[in-house]
């Protein structure tokens, strides 16, 4: 035993009331002075928050002002099939990539089953009069990262190429208060090709994948770029590929071919996955912009399509519209035997009322979705956007 618990044992000490009330009031007066010493710092510190918000948050009134974007005239995008536009239809098509200048058709050809965001946004935001799509399906951050599929339509080597000789040979005018850069991958690097299989490369960890994200921003801003959206991950852990059985999980997968039958481990890891790559970009796009400073003079928002998508996973029937009960664990397409080796796809007859097109892609209605709060996050308006100035 030591000595304070020792002490505990002990008798009290005779005091006189004189004495017990002094020491009441000095406690009294302890105790006041603590608290006001307290409310201090937490006024202080909330003031000093306060300033700090207002320089780099946007909300409600601050919001245009904190965006600083006067015309929003050209997207810039950069991704995979969730954004892809026919230019990896191209590459099917060709075998090879598409000529300096291209710009994709506006098509609705695409794996959400119908328009993607981006054709989605440039409608909903009136003003977008250019749009430069460089997502290709399939394609990953860097293939250094992750390998597996083998193609070259990254955006580390593909994407950034194309988009770097377009600026070069001027067949694009991306004038830097006018236009805004989106890049949202991740659902194959962290997918079946690539960190939930194990599948990448030597020594590379999740943090490449975060860092090769920041490294494409780095060089649009050697370009002068100047307003960034990082999009966070979906969470994949609740598309049928991914889901829990209980959750529409599916056993077999047109994606997956022999796909593991535990599929409470193929999900949980999923959600660590997703948990840990979006915990990483939200707190690394606040360092990078705030104390990094390494996009001086730049805005990044950084849009938790995460949390938008599980509210539309949480309320369905707020967000999908199809003429049949909306659903946020069967995909519209299925396979109608349930046998990859021989998956005949079938098609829904509401594909509006889906969340998922397939077992890996958001459906078009979500894609509507991601467009609309596009569109707002643009207009400084969004509160699934964080500012960053
Ligand atoms: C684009 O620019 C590169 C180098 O700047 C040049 O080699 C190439 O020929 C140009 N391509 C076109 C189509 O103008
Ligand atoms: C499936 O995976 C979970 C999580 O890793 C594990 O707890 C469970 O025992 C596995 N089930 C089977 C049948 O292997
Ligand atoms: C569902 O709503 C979207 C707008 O969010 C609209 O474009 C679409 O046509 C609607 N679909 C149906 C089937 O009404
Ligand atoms: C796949 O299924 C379709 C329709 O059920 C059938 O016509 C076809 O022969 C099957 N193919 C194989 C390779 O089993």
């Amino acid at each position: 035993m030591n000595s304070s618990s020792d002490s505990l044992h002990q008798p009290p000490r005779k005091t006189s009331l004189l004495s017990f009330v002094g020491r009441r009031t000095r406690t009294i007066i302890g105790a006041i002075v603590v608290t006001v010493l307290l409310v201090a710092i937490i006024i202080t510190l909330s003031a000093l928050y306060g300033t700090q918000r207002d320089k780099t948050h946007a909300n409600s009134d601050s919001s245009h002002k904190a965006w600083e974007l006067k015309n929003f005239k050209t997207l810039v995008v950069f991704g995979d099939s969730y954004s892809d536009e026919g230019r990896g239809l191209y590459i099917n098509q060709h075998g090879t990539w598409p000529p300096v200048g291209w710009q994709n058709p506006v098509t609705d050809l695409s794996a959400v089953g119908g328009y993607v965001w981006p054709r989605w946004t440039a409608w909903y935001s009136g003003g977008v009069s250019a749009m430069h799509n460089y997502a290709v399906g399939g394609s990953v951050c860097s293939i250094t990262v992750t390998p597996k599929n083998g193609m070259a339509y990254d955006i580390q080597n593909g994407q950034m190429s194309a988009f770097l000789a377009d600026i070069r040979n001027s067949t694009i005018d991306v004038p830097a208060d006018e236009t805004v850069y989106a890049i949202w991958i991740g659902t194959n690097d962290l997918g079946v090709v690539g960190f939930v299989q194990d599948a990448q490369g030597p020594g590379q960890t999740l943090n490449d994948y975060v860092e090769c994200v920041f490294t494409q921003f780095d060089r649009l801003y050697q370009t002068g770029a100047r307003k960034f959206v990082l999009m966070n991950n979906i969470p994949l852990n609740r598309a049928p590929m991914y889901a829990l059985k209980s959750n529409g999980g599916l056993p077999v997968d047109q994606y997956w071919p022999n796909k593991p039958n535990n599929l409470t481990a193929i999900s949980y890891r999923m959600a660590e996955i997703i948990q840990s790559v979006n915990t990483a970009f939200k707190y690394q796009s606040a360092y990078e912009m705030v104390i990094g400073n390494r996009y001086k003079g730049a805005q990044m928002a950084y849009f938790d399509v995460h949390s938008l998508f599980m509210d539309m996973y949480n309320s369905p029937s707020e967000y999908f519209n199809g003429s049949q009960e909306a659903t946020v664990t069967v995909p519209c397409l299925t396979c109608k035997d349930m046998n990859y080796n021989n998956c005949t796809l079938v098609g829904c007859m509401a594909p509006d009322a889906h969340m998922w097109y397939d077992e890996l892609h958001p459906s078009e209605q979500s894609s509507r979705m991601v467009a609309k709060e596009f569109t707002k996050l643009v207009q400084g308006d969004s509160s699934y956007a964080t500012y960053w100035s």
